[in-house]
């Protein structure tokens, strides 16, 4: 197994519920470090340039109204085979059918509010730190 990166997004649902902690233990309960971590207000056009990738899909403009709604906790997150581990972690996009135990089965709203965002592959996981990150944002520390 591969140490890589991810990034993950405490998103706004996720602060009006004062569930950031809630979040935070789970990615370290599920061996991922938090190697950089920022709250930030997202604007729309930054909002947009993040998800850019979906901007011909029909919940694009809802889904940027969302993700500017409120505050957002942006984390890079390091271990093995750290993307499909946060994606575990989060499960399914949608709530309704994510498995018990997972972040949106326990905290997400529904397809749209559903409490965090992660990296779905390595190109991704690339894009998306570098997106919120300048590398010397981002540290290194050891686990004893
Ligand atoms: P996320 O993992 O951040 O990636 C894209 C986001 O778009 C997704 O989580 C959801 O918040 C949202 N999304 C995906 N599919 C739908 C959908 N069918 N309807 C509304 N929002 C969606």
């Amino acid at each position: 197994m591969a140490v890589e990166r991810t990034l993950g997004i405490i998103k706004p649902d996720s602060l009006e519920k004062g569930i950031i902690g809630e979040i935070l233990k789970r990615v370290e309960d599920a061996s991922l470090k938090v190697v950089g971590m920022k709250m930030l207000h997202l604007n729309t056009a930054r909002a947009e340039g993040f998800y850019a990738v979906h901007k011909d899909k029909p919940f694009y403009g809802s889904l940027v109204t969302f993700m500017t709604s409120g505050p957002c906790v942006v984390m890079a997150l390091e271990g093995e085979e750290a993307i499909k581990t946060w994606r575990d972690t989060a499960g399914v996009t949608n709530p309704e059918e994510a498995a018990d135990g997972t972040i949106r089965c326990d905290f997400g709203t529904n397809i749209e509010r559903n409490a965090v965002h992660g990296s779905d592959a390595t190109d991704t996981a690339k894009f998306e730190i570098a997106y919120f990150f300048e590398s010397n944002e981002l540290v290194n520390y050891e686990w004893v």
